[in-house]
C-alpha cells in the first residue's frame, strides 16, 4: 500500500483524494485481497443517506488479515497478550497460530448454527479470544458485536435484545488490577432478558466456579477440541454488515452503529499504515479495550491487515503500579503507542521518577485518541514517554467513522500540541455556524460536519436507518455532522473543542446523558434528573447529576451511595456521577426543555453570568440550585 512518506507527498494525496476520489480509493484497495473486483467504487447520497463503496466486489475480511501473510509472515507474532498480572508468563500467537484457531472457532460457529448475517454478541476480557472470536465471525459472514466488559447485566441484555443476537460468547471472569469481574454471573442475569440467545459460549480463563446451564453454556474448550482447523473464508459482497458497536448519543438508548466489509476494512488498513507511519516488523500496542471502536479498527483489524504484532494488554495502568504501561512498553520492545489523554493525565499525576528505571528506547511513535488533549498533558508525553523524539499523532474520529479522519501523520505533518491538524486523504471536513452555512477561511469556529463520504464511515444505525438518518444527516443537509464542535486556526489546523450535543466524554468513554438520567430515575426517591458535564482535570469531563426528590430526603449522603450504585447496575460503574445534589426544581422554558446551559454554568463553578434566564418557567429555582452547588 503507499504510504505518506513527506508532508509534500500529503498535500498532493490529498489533492488527488479530492479531486479524483475514486480512483485514489481503487488504488487503495487494488492493494487488498479480492476474490471479485467491485463494478463501482462509490455510489452516494447523504440524502437517504445511502452510500457504497467498491460495490459487487466479493472479499472477506479474516482473509485479509490473516491468510495473506501465511506465506511471507507465518512464523511472526501477530499477537502478543500481556496479562493482568506481571507474574504470570504473557503469550504470542503468530500468524500461523491464529489462523488455526480463527479457523476453528469459525468452524465451532457454524457447527451451533451460526450462518451469514447472523448476530454474536461478544462480552469478553481483553484475551486473544476476543480477537479470534471477532475474526471467525468475520470469517463466515456473521456480524459481531462487542460488548464492553465494564457494562452491567442490564445494559448487555438491552444490547443482545436490539440486535437479537444468536449467541453469546463470555469467559467465567477476568481480574483488572486487585478486583475480579465475574462475567459469567453478569451474562447469567443478562441472560434471563435475552429471548434469541440459545447459546452461550463461555472461556474458562480464571477456573472460576460459575453456574452452567446445560445444553445452553458450553465451554469453548470442549467446542474447539474436535473441530477441524480448516474453513475456507466465506467471500461476501463488500456492502455486507461486519458489526455492530453499540455507542451514546444525545437522546434515546445507544445506537447499534453498523459498519460494513469493505469500505471499513480499506479505511483500517490504510489510516493504521500512514498514521502511524508503521513499519514492518514494528510492534503496536494500543491500550484500547476491545469493547471500544479503538479496540476494533487499531488494535484488531488495522495491525492485522498491515501483519504488524499487536499487543494485547489485560490490566490496567496503575497495577502493580503505575509504571505498568512503561514496563509493557520496555518488555515488547513496543515501537507504537497508541492511548487516551486521561490515561496520561492520571499517570502525570504520579510524576517521572518512574521513568529513570525504565527502558523506552524502542518507542518511535506515539498517538492519542477519544478526548482533546490539553497542552500539558501533551508535554509530559512528548518529554516523558517520547524523550522528545517521538511525533505525537492526536487522532480525531469516532465510532460512526471507523477510523481516523483527522490526524497528524506521524514523522510528515509538522505538529502543534492539542491540535488534531489536518485531514486525512479522503476526508473533507467542513465548519458549520448555527443557521448551517458552510464557514470558509480560517481562524474560524463551527461545527464539525464531514462533506464527502470515505470508506469507513457507518452505513446506518441497526435495524432503523431513520435513526441513523436523523441523527447525522438531518442537522445539516448534504453533510455528515459529528456532534464536535471545532476550531480551524490560521494555518487551516483543526483543534476539536468538544461535544456540542449532551454527550459527555468521560475518561474517553462516550456517555449519553439521557442514559444516565434514566437510570437514575429508577430511583424510588427519584423524581427527575439532568446531569451535565463539567471539567474534570484527569478525566477530562465529570458528570453532576441535579435530582429532584419526593419530599423530604433524610440522608443525602446514603442517597447519593444508592444513586451510584443504581447507576452501576444499569450501566457500569464507569458512568457514576462524581456529584450529585438534590435540587427543589430544575431550570425549565415554559415549553418544558431543560436548559442545561444554566446547569453546565453551576457545574463549572460559572455561576456569576449565567445568561438569559427571563425565559424560564421559574427563575427563582435557579438561585437555589446555585446555593446548593457542591
Ligand atoms: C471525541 C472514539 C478530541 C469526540 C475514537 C468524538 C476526540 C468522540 C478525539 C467519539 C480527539 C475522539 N480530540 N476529541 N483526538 N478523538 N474525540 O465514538 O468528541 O468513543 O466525537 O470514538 O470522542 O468517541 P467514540
Amino acid at each position: 500500500m503507499k504510504q505518506i512518506s513527506t508532508f509534500e507527498d500529503y498535500l498532493q494525496q490529498y489533492q488527488l483524494s479530492i479531486e479524483e476520489p475514486e480512483a485514489f480509493w481503487a488504488e487503495v484497495a487494488d492493494d487488498f485481497v479480492w476474490s471479485k473486483k467491485w463494478a463501482s467504487v462509490l455510489e452516494w447520497n447523504f440524502a437517504e443517506p445511502s452510500v457504497k463503496w467498491f460495490s459487487g466486489a466479493f472479499t472477506n475480511l479474516s482473509e485479509n488479515c490473516i491468510d495473506r501473510h501465511l506465506e511471507t509472515r507465518g512464523n511472526q507474532t501477530a499477537i502478543i497478550w500481556e496479562p493482568n498480572d506481571p507474574n504470570e508468563s504473557f503469550k504470542t500467537l503468530t500468524y500461523k497460530e491464529l489462523h488455526t484457531e480463527v479457523c476453528r472457532f469459525a468452524n465451532v460457529l457454524k457447527n451451533l448454527g451460526v450462518k451469514q448475517g447472523d448476530r454474536v454478541c461478544i462480552y469478553l476480557p481483553m484475551i486473544p479470544e476476543a480477537a479470534i472470536a471477532m475474526l471467525a465471525c468475520a470469517r463466515i459472514g456473521a456480524i459481531h458485536s462487542v460488548v464492553f466488559a465494564g457494562f452491567s447485566s442490564s445494559s448487555l441484555s438491552d444490547r443482545i435484545n436490539d440486535s437479537q443476537c444468536l449467541l453469546l460468547i463470555t469467559a467465567d471472569a477476568v481480574y483488572r488490577g486487585e478486583k475480579k469481574i465475574d462475567l459469567k454471573k453478569i451474562a447469567d442475569d443478562a441472560l434471563t432478558q435475552t429471548p434469541s440467545i440459545k447459546n452461550c459460549i463461555v472461556y474458562n480463563h480464571r477456573n472460576t466456579e460459575i453456574s452452567m446451564l446445560p445444553e445452553r453454556d458450553l465451554w469453548w474448550h470442549n467446542l474447539v477440541k474436535d473441530v477441524s482447523a480448516e474453513c475456507p473464508p466465506l467471500q461476501v459482497e463488500a456492502e455486507t454488515p461486519l458489526f455492530i458497536l453499540y455507542t451514546s448519543g444525545s437522546t434515546g438508548k445507544p445506537k447499534g452503529v453498523l459498519h460494513t466489509t469493505a469500505g471499513y476494512m480499506v479505511y483500517a488498513g490504510y489510516t493504521f499504515l500512514n498514521v502511524f507511519n508503521y513499519r514492518e516488523g514494528e510492534v503496536f500496542f494500543c491500550t484500547a479495550d476491545v469493547g471500544w471502536v479503538t479496540g476494533h479498527s487499531y488494535l484488531v483489524y488495522g495491525p492485522l491487515l498491515n501483519g504488524a504484532t499487536t499487543i494485547m494488554f489485560e490490566g490496567i495502568p496503575t497495577y502493580p503500579d503505575h509504571g505498568r504501561f512503561w514496563d509493557v512498553v520496555d518488555k515488547h520492545r513496543v515501537n507504537i503507542f497508541y492511548t487516551a489523554p486521561t490515561a496520561i493525565r492520571s499517570l502525570e499525576t504520579y510524576g517521572t521518577a518512574i521513568f529513570k528505571t525504565k527502558d523506552l528506547s524502542s518507542l518511535r511513535v506515539l498517538g492519542t485518541v477519544g478526548e482533546p488533549i490539553n497542552e500539558e498533558a501533551w508535554h509530559w508525553y512528548h518529554q516523558n514517554v517520547g524523550k522528545e523524539q517521538c511525533p505525537i499523532v492526536d487522532t480525531w474520529w469516532q465510532t460512526e467513522t471507523g477510523g481516523i479522519l483527522i490526524s497528524p501523520i506521524a514523522g510528515v505533518t509538522p505538529l502543534k500540541p492539542s491540535f488534531a491538524t489536518l485531514p486525512l486523504p479522503g476526508v473533507q471536513p467542513a465548519l458549520l455556524d448555527s443557521d448551517g452555512i458552510e464557514i470558509s477561511g480560517n481562524s474560524v469556529e463551527g461545527n464539525l460536519c464531514i462533506k464527502f463520504p470515505w470508506p469507513g464511515m457507518s452505513r446506518t444505525v441497526y435495524g432503523n436507518h431513520e435513526r441513523f438518518r436523523q441523527t447525522y444527516f438531518s442537522a445539516y443537509m448534504g453533510y455528515y455532522f459529528t456532534g464536535d464542535g471545532c476550531r480551524r486556526d490560521e494555518n487551516g489546523y483543526y483543534r476539536i473543542t468538544g461535544r456540542v450535543d449532551d454527550v459527555i466524554n468521560v475518561s474517553g468513554h462516550r456517555i449519553g446523558t439521557g442514559e444516565i438520567e434514566d437510570a437514575i430515575d429508577e430511583h424510588q426517591s427519584v423524581i427527575e434528573t439532568a446531569v451535565v458535564g463539567f471539567p474534570h482535570d484527569v478525566k477530562g469531563q465529570g458528570l453532576y447529576a441535579f435530582v429532584i426528590c419526593t419530599g423530604k430526603i433524610e440522608d443525602e449522603e446514603v442517597l447519593r451511595t444508592e444513586i451510584k450504585a443504581m447507576v452501576s447496575e444499569k450501566i457500569g460503574s464507569f458512568a457514576r456521577p462524581d456529584k450529585i445534589q438534590v435540587v427543589p426544581g430544575l431550570p425549565k422554558t415554559r415549553s418544558g426543555k431543560i436548559m442545561r446551559r444554566i446547569l453546565r454554568k453551576i457545574a463549572e463553578g460559572d455561576t456569576g453570568n449565567l445568561g438569559d434566564t427571563t425565559t424560564l418557567l421559574d427563575p427563582l429555582v435557579v438561585e437555589a440550585i446555585k446555593n446548593g452547588a457542591l
